[in-house]
């Protein structure tokens, strides 16, 4: 065994580490340098035969050997590391700029957008946004809202009963109104609320009705709030809506159990601009929905006491809304899904 073989052995391998290409390469070569049938190997193998008093220093060096072949294995090996990733990267790399032709752009249905307007609107207005479950309790949908069991006023909501609990204890939301409790009983006043959703009624589907149509609630409670805020809001909020300020609206008094009292709002025509059209009978009128001053059994039943908030309270649909500023004839049009109607909006 010649001792000095070894830097001939080290001055090799540091050149075939240096040499390798990538990690594969690299693996094999130090298989061949630094394994069990590397010719280092066998100058470990061979310190058996070497006089007793040589045999440390020579155990030393090809110690050293083995350490520098090893340090020099494992920084090639981080280099070959990065480089291969650095290769992979660029080769995954993924041009997100790029437009393909052939590829229609899809964009959220016509009730969801007019939605996300109605609330980009509110917010602007200071008002929070919140969302009810849309199968409600008897007690949400009607009890709480001062329609008590047998009252005339639910003939007029034809209800769908889900067979959940008692029979007759769990509804599909007939209106938003629902959320209003479920707001109240989870904020203190001052509330500015609104809340869009989705209501059922058991109504035979034509231009105007559909089963399932969309509601947004509104929701006042404040020290102090009177039917003129109910009305300047209306009158904010429409102008923002549409965009213009030559629509009014109007106040027609009106009957529902939560509110007292209570209106139905209208707006002018807006296709007209109230001199009567198709559109809105020839009245110059639209009507938009239900309004008024929340009822002081209401408040209590959101654990509000009536004498010292007041509050209004309004619901709408969405469904109608989106109808008339858009010039549609018929709602069921929506429902359909043929993408050259609702690609125009
Ligand atoms: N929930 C009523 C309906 O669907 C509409 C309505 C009327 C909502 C008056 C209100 C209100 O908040 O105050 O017919």
């Amino acid at each position: 065994m010649n001792l000095d073989d070894l830097d001939s052995l080290q001055h090799d391998g540091l050149q075939r580490f240096a040499a390798a290409t990538g990690l594969d390469a690299l693996k094999a070569i130090e298989i061949e340098v630094l394994g069990k049938n590397a010719r280092l190997t066998e100058f470990n193998k061979g310190l058996g035969s070497v006089a007793a008093d040589e045999r440390k220093a020579a155990g030393a060096r090809i110690n050293a050997t083995r350490q520098a072949l090893t340090h020099a294995l494992a920084s090639r090996r981080i280099e070959l590391a990065a480089q291969e990733r650095r290769v992979r990267l660029e080769a995954e790399r993924m041009d997100l700029t790029e437009v393909i032709a052939t590829t229609h752009q899809g964009h959220v249905h016509l009730i969801t957008r007019t939605t996300q307007d109605l609330e980009d609107i509110f917010v602007g207005m200071g008002f929070q946004v919140f969302e009810g479950p849309e199968a409600e309790t008897d007690w949400y949908n009607f009890e709480a809202l001062n329609f008590p069991p047998g009252h005339p006023a639910r003939t007029m909501h034809d209800t769908f009963q889900l067979e959940l609990g008692e029979p007759g204890s769990v509804v599909l939301r007939t209106h938003t109104s629902p959320t209003q409790l479920r707001v109240m009983q989870q904020m203190k006043p001052p509330i500015y609320a609104v809340m869009p959703g989705r209501c059922y009624r058991r109504d035979t589907p034509d231009a105007r009705h559909l089963p399932t149509f969309h509601q947004i609630e509104a929701l006042v409670i404040d020290k102090g709030i009177t039917l003129g805020h109910l009305a300047g809001t209306i009158d904010t909020f429409i102008a923002a809506y549409f965009g213009r300020n030559d629509l009014r609206t109007r106040l027609r008094p009106s009957y529902f159990p939560f509110t007292e009292p209570s209106a139905e709002f209208d707006i002018t025509c807006p296709f007209c601009g109230g001199s009567g059209c198709r559109v809105c009978g020839r009245s110059g009128w639209i009507e938009l929905g239900g309004c008024g001053m929340v009822h002081p059994t209401v408040l209590r039943n959101g654990g509000i006491d009536p004498e010292e908030y007041t509050g209004f309270a309004w619901g709408f649909g969405i469904d109608r809304l989106a109808m008339n500023r858009h010039n549609l004839e018929d709602l069921r049009d929506l429902l359909d899904n043929d993408v050259r109607l609702l690609r125009q909006f």
